[in-house]
């Protein structure tokens, strides 16, 4: 099949056309309101649509306004976010919404560049917001957009670096519909969710196979470029381990991650190093609060799985018993258990987590 030329006014027609046919009916999108489409685009940013969409819907029972949001404790908040992970988020979700009510009436800021200065809202998430609720003409540019776009119009810019990622944006800005731009960033979106998918793209069905570079060319799984893809996943682990007198806080690694089913201390892990000073975390928080004496390891431990790369950081915390009481909550929310000698020696643990109990004479 010979291809085709597109252009900005015929990739529009072609997704809005998608997007008649295939839009998934979403609660966020039946909706005007600001603050139900913020919380939304913060709740999808930590996971799928299947898996945020009861997290938005128990949000929204609770907390039905910006102000609701606002008048709930941090603890409240950090309890419904509970499995969403990345609990700096939920805490700045609700630092947010007590910025709107205290310096904006309760009333959500309309444009793009005003939202951009809130606490927990990036780029992408103002210019979500501006759009959908809006009407502004910019552009959502999430790794959706990146791979539909890199792949239609063969851009070969690498969202790996910032340049990479401003190339991809401006071409991005002049896409989007300027009557429309509520409708279009749902649609492209979508498109990229459903139709243009990372890993096994249904060009078959897709309307702009016939225009699409990556299709003509076989190159869907090397678009969009991102230089370090080859590279092992890199994270960064804070471990505190939290000993009261011969007792030690464990963690039964629960998650579908490294390590599953096994016992770990409480972990942090963050995008990147963090120094002490800037971890934000309710127990660290009362840690400091209890004036507890806190101990960091200095060597930092590099280790190797098959397609990670842990950099860990071990922390020890000597608790006291007016910290335990108070942290009580919190210890058993993060499902902490306390452990003797005799019951850590029996637990499955990773390597790392072995090998630092050994050097504080615990197992
Ligand atoms: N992912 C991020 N934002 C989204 C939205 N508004 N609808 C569907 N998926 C999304």
């Amino acid at each position: 099949m010979l291809m085709g030329t597109i252009n900005h006014l015929l990739f529009r027609r072609l997704l809005f056309a998608w997007y008649k046919s295939h839009q998934r009916s979403l609660p966020w999108r039946i909706t005007k309101d600001p603050y139900k489409i913020w919380l939304s685009e913060i709740i999808l940013q930590q996971t799928r649509v299947v898996q945020g969409l009861p997290y938005y819907e128990r949000f929204v029972a609770k907390y039905p306004s910006v102000m609701a949001l606002a008048t709930a404790t941090e603890q409240e908040v950090l309890r419904l976010w509970q499995g969403l992970g990345y609990y700096s988020r939920a805490r700045n979700l609700h630092h947010c919404a007590q910025t709107i009510v205290a310096q904006y009436d309760g009333v959500f800021p309309t444009s793009y560049r005003e939202l951009l200065m809130l606490k927990g809202i990036g780029p992408y998430t103002a210019a979500a917001i501006a759009a959908t609720a809006f009407k502004e003409v910019v552009a959502a540019v999430d790794g959706n957009v990146y791979r539909v776009l890199a792949r239609i119009f063969g851009l070969t810019y690498d969202i790996g670096t910032p340049q990479g990622r401003k190339q991809m944006h401006q071409f991005a800005t002049l896409l989007v519909d300027p009557i429309q731009p509520d409708t279009y960033s749902q649609a492209i979106m979508d498109f990229g969710a459903l139709q243009c998918t990372p890993a096994a793209p249904f060009c078959t069905t897709c309307p702009f196979e016939r225009y699409c570079i990556a299709a003509y060319t076989d190159r869907q799984k090397t678009l969009p470029v991102k230089s370090n893809r080859l590279n092992k996943r890199i994270r960064y682990f804070d471990y505190f381990i939290l000993q009261y007198k011969e007792v030690i806080y464990m963690k039964k690694r629960l998650k579908s991650d490294i390590w599953k089913g096994m016992y770990d201390f409480y972990l942090l892990e963050n995008q990147q190093r963090l120094v002490v000073d800037q971890i934000d975390d309710p127990l660290f928080t009362l840690a400091k609060k209890h004036q507890l004496p806190i101990t960091t390891f200095e060597k930092e431990a590099c280790h190797l799985l098959t397609h990670q790369k842990l950099f860990v950081k071990f922390h020890k915390i000597e608790l006291t018993s007016a910290f335990l009481q108070e942290a009580k909550y919190l210890l058993s929310q993060f499902s902490l258990v306390a452990f003797n000698r005799t019951e850590i020696e029996t637990l499955p643990k990773p390597i790392l987590i072995h090998s630092l109990l050994k050097k504080l004479n615990f197992t």
